[in-house]
């Protein structure tokens, strides 16, 4: 399968997107831009570590490019055209999965030609990364998008070792079972030799539904999957497969870094500045999706002005909502409804000084964001449901001064770490009420304490404790592959 002038890599990351997305403007100036997600945030610095190879889409449709290098990663294209990404990523991957291991917040859809579409670029993805992986190499797929890539990648490359990372939820089964295609995507995701997950819960989910629609023997994170026909144990025809937790983190030390220079500091004092300094500032950023709970949140802040609890001479409130999946119609929707809720809450609360919500349909570069969360007094993470939300991490990293209140929703994975946090249930708009007004007025002891101990449990575990610990498990305590290209 490998051609002998391509170079081969024995660390190869596989992922819907790649870490940069191709831009090209009206003058035909060309720009590789840092995509949108967590993904990138936790994987760069792996990569640029381990010198390995990262498959994925340039994030536009019909465009060949050869691999290249950007950053000191290898990089590998995967071509999409427009049918594909209407079908395979906006359709199944955003309008199916998505929703559907969220909770089902929004409605997913089940169309048998996305399904299609899936299998389609799944083995596309598949085929490119045994193209490019050494003999014996391991190889590490990311997220929903890819989730029959494992074991097609066994098929045809049995030498390989292979892991996959689930970065958002994996929902009970009385949630999956309504897939249709439950059993295929089981068998896909088998195919791996560490299925990897966010929170014990999401693990344990799996697991069930592997007992649920194949039956096969599990105890604890391993479960024997069988390779021929005979039965499982008799004939030892077996493999091992170990589903785990593995929360995910950031690399907390480059945020304290960004949050220590002097520009950024300003940056952070001007922002304040600008708002008119009020007393409080809150924050929520968030990529634009119906699951982060930004509806729950302006809710509940607007029933705190309405009776008087918080005023806008006092608290303003920066919402960052980053633009995301816009051809996706749920998404289409939730953007009318959040800026009509914007729109109606500033009209009625805002003053020529003063204004409720400070409200950005932006996305923007990390030094801007680092300002931010150091400008904030609050940080609001309200989702309804999230893999792990690196976001809440990220405010922890930053805050190096120790100060700052963390308000974290249990339905973030995050939640499992970050017990320091005032956790709330966002559908309780009365608790998040009290757990804003909370937060607002904690006294300096008490956030200093709480955010002392965030800041532990974010050093601890930083993205590098955990790519070592996913890829420990997956090479059996070998060491971490170096990945050099062995052309
Ligand atoms: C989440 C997913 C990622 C995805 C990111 C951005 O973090 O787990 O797989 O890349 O959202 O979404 P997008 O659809 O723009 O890639």
């Amino acid at each position: 399968m490998t051609s002998s002038a391509e170079p081969t890599y024995t660390l190869v990351v596989v992922s819907n997107r790649l870490p940069v997305d191709y831009d090209e403007a009206a003058d035909g100036a060309v720009t590789w831009r840092t995509s949108p997600g967590g993904l990138v945030t936790a994987l760069e610095p792996l990569m640029r570590s381990s010198h390995g190879a990262w498959v994925g889409w340039p994030g536009v449709a019909d465009r060949d490019f050869e691999p290249f290098e950007n950053d000191g990663i290898s990089l590998v294209p995967v071509r999409l055209n427009e049918t594909d990404i209407e079908d395979y990523y906006e359709g199944f991957s955003n309008d199916t999965l998505w929703p559907l291991y969220h909770d089902v917040i929004a409605p997913p859809s089940f169309h048998r030609e996305t399904w299609d579409a899936y299998v389609r670029v799944n083995r596309r993805f598949a085929a490119a990364a045994a193209a490019v992986a050494a003999p014996g190499a391991t190889v590490w797929v990311h997220d929903y998008q890819l989730q029959l890539v494992p074991r097609m990648l066994r098929e045809a490359r049995p030498d390989l070792v292979i892991g996959f990372f689930n970065h958002i939820p994996f929902p009970p089964y009385g949630i999956y079972a309504q897939l249709p295609w439950r059993k295929q995507i089981l068998h896909g995701l088998l195919g791996a030799d560490v299925i990897g997950f966010q929170r014990v819960a999401d693990a344990g989910n799996f697991t069930q539904a592997v007992r649920r629609l194949f039956g096969y023997p599990t105890r604890g994170v391993v479960i024997d999957v069988p390779t021929g026909d005979g039965p499982i144990g008799q004939t030892g025809d077996s493999r091992r497969v170990i589903a785990k937790h593995f929360p995910i983190s950031i690399d907390a030390a480059s945020y304290e870094e960004l949050a220590r220079r002097p520009d950024i500091q300003a940056r952070a004092r001007q922002i304040r500045e600008d708002l008119g300094n009020p007393k409080t500032l809150m924050l929520g950023v968030d990529r634009l999706d119906y699951t982060k709970g930004i509806g729950h949140r302006l809710k509940a802040f607007g029933e705190l002005l309405a009776d008087g609890r918080l005023s806008v001479e006092d608290v303003t409130l920066v919402q960052v909502a980053s633009p995301s999946r816009e051809r996706v119609s749920t998404y289409m929707a939730l953007r009318d409804e959040i800026e009509l809720a914007v729109g109606r809450l500033n009209g009625d609360f805002s003053t020529i000084s003063h204004t409720a919500i400070s409200y950005h349909h932006h996305s923007y570069p990390r030094e801007e964001m680092v300002a931010m969360y150091l400008a904030a007094d609050v940080m609001l993470v309200t989702a309804l449901r999230d893999g792990m939300n690196l976001v809440a991490k990220e405010y922890v990293a930053v805050r190096f001064d120790v100060d700052g209140v963390l308000v974290l929703s249990e339905f973030a994975g995050a939640a499992d770490e970050l017990k320091q946090a005032i956790l709330i249930n966002p559908h309780d708009i009365d608790g998040t009420k009290d757990a804003i007004v909370r937060a607002v007025e904690m006294p300096k002891r008490e956030r200093t304490r709480r955010m002392r101990s965030l800041r532990r449990k974010v050093a601890e575990n930083d993205v590098a404790a955990w790519s070592a610990s996913f890829l420990r498990a997956l090479t059996g305590g070998a060491a971490v592959p170096a990945g050099i290209p062995d052309d």
